[in-house]
């Protein structure tokens, strides 16, 4: 059960295009945004930043979750990621992004990807990106 519709999927698909221009990738040229929906409706974009030391490298949905989070908001219900340079299907989060959305996104929280060329939608759960994923039990404060 999704927790995003396909309206709301398509707008936050737009936002996360909209900030994968604000991308730092000299090195792959391969610029990806991410935005998140939060329950009160708000969206928090973010995109990848590399670095010269290419391992620093912070992904779009990690820049997006961190700016949530450090701005106080963590009512998260979806995230969508958008790169426009993928020849086959949507792009999907690396593993590292999936950890990390799994930390904070409930388990049936939505992760919606495009494909850029036909526009086709496709929406997995966070559980579903990260089948037995590790996590210890704590309450949100
Ligand atoms: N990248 C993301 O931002 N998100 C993903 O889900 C996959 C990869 C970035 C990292 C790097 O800047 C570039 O894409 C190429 O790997």
């Amino acid at each position: 059960m999704n927790t995003i519709n396909s309206e709301q999927a398509t707008l936050l698909l737009a936002a996360a295009e909209k900030a994968s221009k604000n991308a730092y990738a000299p090195y792959s040229h391969f610029p990806v945004g991410a935005a998140i929906l939060l329950k009160s409706g708000d969206v928090i974009s973010g995109a990848n930043v590399e670095n010269a030391s290419f391992g620093l490298t912070l992904c779009a949905e990690r820049s997006a979750v961190v700016k949530a989070i450090t701005a106080g908001k963590k009512d998260f219900q979806a995230i969508a990621v958008w790169a426009k340079q993928r020849p086959f299907g949507a792009i999907t989060p690396c593993g590292a992004c999936r950890q990390v959305l799994a930390e904070f996104f409930g388990k049936d929280a939505s992760v919606v990807m495009a494909d850029p060329e036909t526009g086709k939608l496709r929406i997995l759960s966070v559980e579903a990106l990260l089948p037995y994923g590790f996590e210890f039990s704590v309450e949100s404060e």
